[in-house]
C-alpha cells in the first residue's frame, strides 16, 4: 500500500506505542505452558542438592555425622561448613554489610537454617540422605520478641560479632543490636509537639509476612573445569548482581561467568538477594565437574528465605486543633531476624522508611530505627515495594486516621488540609527527599467524586445507629489511604549495591531491514516488559513494536543493569531505553538528511520518520533509514545502527494514588467484605494501561492478602507458623473483591518520557486502605487501633473486646 494515503492515526496506532493497550506478547508463550523456567532447564549428567535443615531455632551443633548418607548408593557430596571453611565460603556477606552463615558454623540461628548440603543423582535419593545425616544439638535460649532484644539478659545471638561496639551502620548499643538510623530535625520537631494543641501516640506494627512467588527460588549450576566457567541459571530478580557476588565469591573472574534468568515466576523481592543455595550449588559443580540443581519447596521458601516488614512503629503527631499537622515523630524497632540480609541499597539500613511523611506537608519530622536480630529467618526484602516504602505509608496512613478520629474530624478532610500542594512541587519533605510532581486535591478529589463518599458516609451513620438500635449486626467501614511512594532506585548520588551505583542500562539494535532487538539490564518476573519496552522504543523510533525483540536476564549478551524490584524498572530502565533510541534518532536523522538531501536541521520528526520541515511530502521512513544505514551510510558516518545508554536518574519518581475500600463486617462471625475498592494511581505517563491494570489488580490481591491475613508468626521457642499455603494466606478468586481502577496524570519532570514506577503501588497503598476500612468499621464502638491482620477470628474477638 503506498504509504502516502495512511492516515497519521493509521500511522500512529499500528506502531502500538505508549499508551496503547497492547495485549502482553509473552502470554502466547505463558498460557500454552512454553515458559521456560529453571526447573524446566536439564542438562546432561545433572545432579540435584537439597538442605539439611535445623529443626531448633537457637541451639550449638555439638556433631554432625554425614557418614552414612555419603554411603548411600546415588549421594555424591554431603557438604558442611567443615567443607566449605578452606574456601572461606562457610559466610557470605550480606547486601547489608552484615555476614551470614551458608551452612550453619558451630551454631544454628533459627528453624530451617541450612545445616549440610547433600548432593545426589536425584531428589528422592537427596532427601533419603538428608535423613541419614545425624546432627547433635544442643538447644540454647530462644529470642523471638524484638521487644526484648536489647535486654539485658537476652541471650546474644550473634557471637560472631558480640564484641564489635560498631556494625555496617555505626555504634551498636548490645550484642543483639545491628544499627540506629537517625534522619530528620530533632530539636524541631520536639519544639513542635512542645507547642501542639494536639498530639496522637500509637504503636503501629506491621507484620512480619513474606512475598511468597508461586515458583520458589532455585538454580542450576554448571562448572567446566576445561574452560574455568560457570554458567548458573537462577530465579534471579537482578543477574548481572548475582555474577559480580558470584565472581567475588568463588574468584572466578566474572568474564568467565555466565548468569542467565530465564522466565521467572514472580519474584515481588524474594529473589534479589544470594541465597546459601546459590553458594552450594556452585561449589558442588565446581568440586564435582557436574552440574548441580537446588530448588526450594514451599515450606523452605516460606520459612528460610527473605521474609518482609517486621517493622513496629511508634509513632506521634502534633498537630493544631484546627488539624493543621505540625511535627511526625516516629521510632521504628526493626526485627531483622538472625543475620542483617536486608536488600537496601547500601547507605539506607531502613530502606526509604524516610518517605514516612507520606502526601503531608510536615514542617518537623524526625525518625530514629533501631534493627536488632532474633532467632527468625533473615532477609527484610522489599515484597513488592520499594525498600521500606510499604511500612512508611502504612504508618503515616494510619496515624493520619487515629488524629483524624482524635480531632472528631472527617479523615479526608484531615487529609486535603494538609497535602503538599500542587505549585509546592518540586517539594522538599522534612526528611530528606525532594518530591518531583503530584497534583494530590486533584487525585483526591476525583476519587471521593468517583465513590460518592459523602452517600457512603450518610449511609455509614445509618447503619451505626441502626446497630445500636439491635436492628443489623453488621458494621460498615470506609478506609482512606492516599500515599506516595518513591521508586526509581536510583540516583548514584545516593543508591548503590555493593559499590555499584544503581544505575540501568539498555542496548538497542536496528537490523537493516528496520526490526529491532533490544537488550536490558532488568529482569521481568511477570510485569511484562517484552511488551512495554518495546512500546517505548516503538514510540521513540516509528518501529511498530511487533517488530521489536526484547531480551533480558543474559548476563554475557545485556548491558550492566541493577535489576527489577521496587518498581524501579520504568523510572531507571525504562529512561535508559527512551535515551538509547534518542542516540540512534539523532544518527538517523543525519542519515535522513542524506537521503532527502536536506540539512538535518531542515528535518522534523512525525511518528515513524522524519519529513522535510514546511514540505511534509518529501519524507523518509525509520525502515528506508535503517536499510541506507547498512547499505549506503553517508560519507564519514559509521555503518549500522544501534547505540547503548546507561542511565542514572537525576532524582527518584513519586507516584501516588487515593484509595477506598468499603467495606462490612458481621460482628458475630468477624467475617469482613469487601464491598467496593476504587483505586485511583497516578504514575505519570502511561506506558501500557492494561498492563497498569493488571499491575494494581496484582498488587491490591497482595495488599488484601497481607491487610487481612497473611503471616508468619514464631511460637515462643522458635519454631516458624504459617510455613505452609495450609496457613499463609494466599487469596484465589473466591476471596478476591473487585477492583475498580482509575487514574490521574502527572508526569515525572525530570524522566526522558514522563513515567513513573506502578508495580509496587497496589501493595504500598492497598494496605493501609484495608486496615483503615477495619478501624474505621469499629471505631464508633471505641477503637483507635487495631493491629493488623485482621483475620475474622481476631475481628470477632475485637468485637467480644469492644462488649457488642
Ligand atoms: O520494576 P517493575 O517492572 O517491577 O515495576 P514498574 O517499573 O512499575 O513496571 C511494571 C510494569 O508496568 C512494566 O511493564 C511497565 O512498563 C508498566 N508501566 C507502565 O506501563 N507505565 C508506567 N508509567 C509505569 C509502569
Amino acid at each position: 500500500m503506498n504509504e502516502m494515503i495512511i492516515t497519521r492515526e493509521a500511522r500512529e496506532a499500528r506502531l502500538e506505542g505508549m499508551g496503547c493497550r497492547r495485549k502482553r506478547v509473552e502470554d502466547i508463550r505463558f498460557t500454552q505452558g512454553k515458559g521456560n523456567y529453571v526447573d524446566d532447564i536439564k542438562l546432561p549428567g545433572m545432579v540435584h542438592g537439597d538442605f539439611v535443615r535445623s529443626p531448633y531455632a537457637h541451639a550449638r551443633i555439638k556433631r554432625i555425622d554425614t557418614s552414612k548418607a555419603k554411603a548411600l548408593p546415588g549421594v555424591l557430596a554431603v557438604l558442611t561448613a567443615e567443607d566449605l571453611k578452606p574456601l572461606g565460603l562457610h559466610w557470605m556477606p550480606t547486601l547489608a554489610g552484615d555476614v551470614q552463615a551458608v551452612l550453619a558454623d558451630g551454631k544454628v540461628h533459627f528453624q530451617n537454617q541450612e545445616v549440610a548440603f547433600v548432593v545426589a543423582e536425584n531428589r528422592y535419593i537427596a532427601d533419603d540422605a538428608l535423613q541419614l545425616v545425624e546432627v547433635e544439638y544442643e538447644a540454647l535460649p530462644v529470642l523471638i520478641d524484638p521487644f526484648h532484644a536489647m535486654d539485658a539478659d537476652a541471650p546474644i545471638l550473634r557471637e560472631d560479632i558480640a564484641d564489635k561496639k560498631t556494625g555496617a551502620h555505626g555504634p551498636r548499643k548490645h550484642p543483639n543490636h545491628i544499627f540506629e538510623w537517625t534522619v530528620g530535625d530533632g530539636a524541631a520537631t520536639d519544639e513542635a509537639f512542645a507547642k501542639a494543641e494536639v498530639t496522637v501516640k500509637e504503636l503501629i506494627s506491621y507484620h512480619r509476612t513474606h512475598p511468597s512467588p508461586l515458583e520458589t527460588c532455585q538454580c542450576l549450576a554448571s562448572f567446566d573445569k576445561i574452560k574455568g566457567e560457570l554458567t548458573l541459571y537462577g530465579t534471579f530478580q537482578a543477574p548481572h548482581v548475582i555474577r559480580t557476588v558470584a565472581s567475588l565469591l568463588s574468584k572466578i573472574p566474572e568474564h568467565k561467568i555466565h548468569v542467565i534468568a530465564p522466565d521467572i515466576g514472580g519474584g515481588f523481592g524474594n529473589k534479589v538477594g544470594a541465597y546459601a543455595g546459590y553458594i552450594c550449588s556452585i561449589v558442588a559443580s565446581i568440586v564435582t565437574g557436574i552440574p548441580v540443581k537446588w530448588v526450594e519447596d514451599r515450606m523452605e521458601n516460606l520459612s528460610t528465605t527473605s521474609f518482609a516488614r517486621d517493622y513496629h512503629m511508634t509513632t506521634e503527631i502534633a498537630a493544631t486543633k484546627a488539624g493543621r499537622v505540625t511535627g511526625l515523630r516516629v521510632h521504628v524497632l526493626a526485627d531483622h531476624g538472625a543475620f542483617d540480609a536486608c536488600a537496601d541499597p547500601s547507605k539506607w539500613p531502613a530502606g526509604f522508611f524516610n518517605i514516612v511523611t507520606g502526601s503531608y506537608d510536615f514542617p518537623a519530622a524526625h525518625l530514629a530505627v533501631d534493627g536488632v536480630y532474633t532467632n527468625k529467618a533473615s532477609g527484610g526484602v522489599a515484597y513488592r515495594c520499594s525498600f521500606r516504602v510499604t511500612e512508611a505509608a502504612y504508618c503515616i496512613e494510619r496515624a493520619m486516621d487515629i488524629l483524624a478520629g482524635k480531632l472528631g474530624m472527617d479523615p479526608a478532610e484531615l487529609r486535603m488540609k494538609n497535602f503538599i500542594r500542587r505549585e509546592q512541587f518540586p517539594y522538599q519533605s522534612a526528611l530528606g527527599w525532594e518530591y518531583d510532581s503530584g497534583d494530590y486535591h486533584l487525585a483526591m478529589h476525583k476519587a471521593m467524586d468517583a465513590i460518592d463518599y459523602p452517600a457512603l458516609r450518610a449511609e455509614q451513620k445509618a447503619r451505626q445507629e441502626a446497630f445500636r438500635r439491635g436492628e443489623t449486626r453488621s458494621i460498615m467501614g470506609v478506609g482512606i489511604s492516599f500515599f506516595t511512594e518513591i521508586v526509581g532506585a536510583g540516583p548514584s548520588k545516593n543508591c548503590d549495591i555493593l559499590g555499584v551505583a544503581m544505575f540501568d542500562s539498555a542496548e538497542i539494535r536496528i537490523h537493516p531491514t528496520g526490526s529491532i532487538i533490544a537488550r536490558m539490564g532488568t529482569k521481568s518476573q511477570g510485569q511484562g516488559h517484552e511488551t512495554t519496552w518495546a512500546q517505548i522504543i516503538a514510540t521513540e523510533l516509528g518501529i511498530p513494536a511487533d517488530d521489536i525483540t526484547i531480551e533480558e536476564g543474559n548476563t554475557d549478551t545485556a548491558p550492566y543493569g541493577l535489576g527489577t524490584y521496587g518498581s524501579r524498572s520504568t523510572p531507571v530502565a525504562g529512561a535508559a531505553i527512551a535515551m538509547a533510541a534518542r542516540k540512534i534518532r539523532n544518527k538517523a536523522q543525519m542519515i535522513a538528511a542524506h537521503l532527502l538531501e536536506v540539512s538535518e536541521y531542515d528535518l522534523e520528526w512525525d511518528i515513524d520518520g522524519f519529513r522535510v520541515k514546511g514540505n511534509p511530502e518529501r519524507s523518509t521512513t525509520m525502515k528506508e533509514i535503517a536499510w541506507a544505514a547498512y547499505h549506503a551510510p553517508p560519507s564519514g558516518l559509521e555503518p549500522g545502527l544501534e547505540a547503548v545508554n546507561y542511565y542514572d536518574p537525576p532524582n527518584m519518581t513519586f507516584p501516588f494514588g487515593a484509595y477506598f475500600c468499603v467495606m462490612d463486617i458481621d460482628v458475630d462471625t468477624g467475617v469482613a467484605s469487601t464491598r467496593r475498592f476504587y483505586a485511583l494511581d497516578d504514575c505519570g505517563t502511561r506506558i501500557n494501561p492494561m498492563i497498569i491494570e493488571g499491575q494494581v489488580h496484582g498488587g491490591l490481591t497482595e495488599a488484601f492478602a497481607i491487610a487481612m491475613g497473611q503471616e508468619i508468626t514464631y511460637d515462643a521457642t522458635g519454631n516458624v507458623m504459617g510455613a505452609s499455603f495450609m496457613d499463609f494466606f494466599l487469596p484465589t478468586a473466591v476471596e478476591t473483591p473487585k477492583w475498580e481502577t482509575d487514574f490521574t496524570v502527572t508526569p515525572s519532570p525530570h524522566h526522558p518520557i514522563g513515567a513513573k514506577g506502578v508495580g509496587e503501588s497496589p501493595n504500598v497503598g492497598g494496605v493501609p486502605a484495608f486496615s483503615n476500612a477495619v478501624n474505621d468499621a469499629f471505631g464508633f464502638l471505641g477503637a483507635t487501633h487495631l493491629p493488623m491482620p485482621h483475620y475474622p477470628w481476631r475481628l470477632w474477638q475485637t468485637a467480644r473486646q469492644l462488649g457488642v
